[in-house]
């Protein structure tokens, strides 16, 4: 067993990367693409070998816990193979994922078998045309069929992720929460951030953690809970239906910055060191100079967490900070 631990700058433990595996997606959705997307070509994509060996680097400097995220993780050919692979490194407790819910009638099963634990699914609407308006390409019913598949597939935890945007989504609160009370699973909601031109403007749209908060009070009973899935969530739990846990992800209204845990690996192999700063550090030149030796790596990855920000800078006006695009960024 390793006992490393790994400290940023200011002094938090880092124990949590977020790898993005591919910038892609079957999706177009409106907080995270503009409509016509330019993707990276492929030889600027890390390969699985590439992805694999980061993510042995930073387990072996204390990381804990792996979610592979995208761009879409389920659109990229030898997701399962590489989900074994990562799942059988020792000293990590736990792999997750970020998906859309598009190909897990497909995957849910061979992701759960090859140690994927648990599950993010994005879910912003159930309404078939607001849910094509919200993610331009995406089908309704073949994600709900998704949803079925992973809670057949045997994973500990299934949560919903939703982003609710005002005069888009904002009426499917309740809606969207009475749908992860029926089948036990958990569901956060998530205020849009800022990240990349999107062709609109944000400060439109936005619809606060306390405006979801105050609608779902209508109906039920809530319950402040002080648990921690480990991230920038705050959870409640109701009263009437304790295996249903409801989180807020609020980076405008709430700085979580100070108990940050995290950084990211884009699809390109860039170290993101804050979601809501540009300052990154270039993996891949690093990993494709020195294919054999570790020791530059290992450098750079501790160099550059040194300077991790100690907070983000999103504000509620929606401006664009940050030019790059959520799927570039990993979720
Ligand atoms: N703001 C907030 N959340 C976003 N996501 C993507 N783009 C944004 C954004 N601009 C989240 C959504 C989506 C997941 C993949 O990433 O929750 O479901
Ligand atoms: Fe694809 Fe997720 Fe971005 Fe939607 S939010 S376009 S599903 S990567």
């Amino acid at each position: 067993m390793s006992n490393a631990v790994l400290l940023d700058g200011q002094g938090r433990q880092i124990d949590y990367l977020r790898l993005s595996v591919t910038d892609r997606c079957d999706f177009r959705c409106v907080y995270c693409m503009a409509e016509d997307m330019t993707f990276l070509p492929r030889d600027q994509v890390l390969s699985l070998e590439e992805i694999h060996r980061v993510a042995r680097l930073f387990v072996g400097l204390g990381v804990r816990k792996i979610r592979l995220t995208g761009g879409e993780p389920l659109v990229r050919k030898g997701i399962v193979d590489l989900c074994e692979r990562i799942a059988a490194l020792p000293d990590l407790d736990e792999l997750v994922m970020t998906s859309n819910g598009s190909q897990l009638t497909r995957l849910a099963r061979p992701l759960a078998q090859a140690g994927v634990k648990r599950l993010n699914i994005s879910l912003d609407s159930l309404n078939t045309l607001k849910f094509r308006t919200i993610t331009r390409t995406g089908d309704l019913g073949q994600v709900l069929a998704g949803i079925e598949a992973a809670r057949e597939a045997g994973f500990e935890r299934i949560k919903l992720n939703s982003v609710i945007m005002k005069g888009r989504n904002d009426d499917e609160v309740n809606a969207l929460v009475d749908f992860a009370i029926a089948r036990n699973i958990d569901i956060s909601f998530i205020e849009e951030m800022p990240l990349g031109h999107v062709g609109r403007s944000r400060g439109e749209a936005f619809f606060s953690s306390d405006q979801v908060r105050a609608q779902i009070a209508q109906r039920h009973a809530l319950i402040d809970s002080e648990e921690s899935s480990g991230g920038p969530a705050r959870y409640v739990r109701l009263e009437q239906h304790p295996r249903t846990r409801i989180g807020f992800i609020s980076p405008h209204s709430h700085n979580f910055c100070s108990t940050c845990n995290r950084v990211r690996l884009t699809a390109e192999g860039r170290l993101l060191l804050c979601l809501g700063h540009e300052n990154s550090v270039d993996l891949r030149e690093l990993l494709r100079r020195h294919p054999e030796d570790d020791a530059p790596l290992l450098d750079a990855i501790l160099a550059g967490l040194h300077r991790k920000p100690e907070r983000h800078e999103f504000s509620s006006e929606g401006e664009v900070q940050v030019v790059r695009f959520m799927n570039a960024s990993g979720g």
